[in-house]
């Protein structure tokens, strides 16, 4: 019995007040109340995707802490597969995260046990990547760990989906191995920096030129523009969103993308996953938290 979609990487504790502006520098604002949500790009994108009916597992390190719990507990009640997840090393990681009336986000994440899930680590899982259709990836792990998994999951004959989210420069391997390469405008324009391409305006552009760097195909991410899908070689198409009022943007991404890898690995074609994943992350933009804020499969039906 294998998985749909195994995620390798983050678990954060997201520790979040409300601002009406972030502070500058030696400057203190008062904010709403703390709210403390279970949080990480990765243990995100698996909440998301097993809410919608993947079969999901995570590959994570948490602390032996009350922050860890919480993201275990949060994991296994949306149905996702924990046995993975390992325990201690340093505390949790938690985001620090602002939020402001326009529903726009500012983090800082200290690592903490997302810092420690090492490339042993992974190797040690193997099993896992033997069971998965699809292994989905960021970057709040180390670079080294992702790389053995993305070697893990090719040869396992997955297919990797990989968010380059905090930005860092990709092996050319990971990069080779992408199918797709997931990213927002910002990201976007980071791995673009020394491309001709980055002067030219157009999301498409863009979109055209990252599929040019080596993934397989390519997916930018437009906010309420929706997103654009191109494979090596191709133009890329528009998948316009439904307009929604944004509330928080917490997750968001990662609730597109935990979407987006589950469709493929039920065999969708790119543009038809990017447009159910679009939908999925339009609900998750309308509600306060990351995963708290993630559809189900019912209501994504629905819509
Ligand atoms: O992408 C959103 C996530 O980024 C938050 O949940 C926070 O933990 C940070 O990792
Ligand atoms: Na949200």
């Amino acid at each position: 019995d294998g998985f749909d979609l195994l995620v390798v990487g983050s678990a954060n504790a997201d520790l979040v007040v409300g601002v009406e502006r972030r502070p500058a520098a030696g400057e203190t604002v008062l904010g709403s109340d703390l709210a403390t949500h279970p949080g990480g790009k990765g243990a995100n994108q698996a909440v998301a995707a097993a809410r919608l009916g993947a079969r999901t597992a995570l590959l994570a390190r948490v602390g032996d802490d009350a922050h860890g719990r919480l993201l275990l507990e949060t994991q296994c009640s949306s149905g996702v597969d924990v046995s993975g997840v390992l325990v201690g090393g340093a505390p949790t990681g938690v985001a620090l995260i602002t939020v402001d009336p326009a529903g726009d986000n500012s983090i800082v994440v200290s690592p903490g046990a997302n810092a420690r899930l090492t490339p042993e680590d992974v190797r040690a899982a193997g099993r896992s990547f033997d069971a998965a259709r699809v292994v989905s990836l960021q970057l709040e792990i180390p670079l080294d760990t992702v790389a053995e998994a993305v070697r893990a999951a090719v040869r396992a004959g997955a297919r990797v989906v990989l968010n380059p989210s905090p930005p860092a420069a990709l092996p050319a391997q990971v990069l080779a191995a992408c199918d797709p390469l997931v990213l927002n405008e910002h990201e976007a324009r980071l791995l673009l920096r020394d491309d001709p391409a980055s002067a030219q305006d157009t999301p498409e552009a863009w979109a055209e030129a990252l599929a040019r760097l080596g993934p397989r195909s390519v997916v930018v991410t437009l906010g309420g523009s929706g997103a654009l899908a191109a494979r090596s070689g191709g133009a890329a198409v528009r998948i316009p969103a439904p307009h929604v009022r944004a509330v928080d943007t917490t997750g968001v991404g990662d609730a597109f993308t935990g979407a987006l890898a589950w469709r493929l690995a039920r065999g969708a074609e790119l543009e038809e996953a990017v447009e159910y994943a679009v939908r999925v992350g339009a609900a998750a933009v309308t509600r306060a938290g990351a995963q708290e804020a993630f559809p189900t499969e019912g209501e994504i039906a629905g819509a």
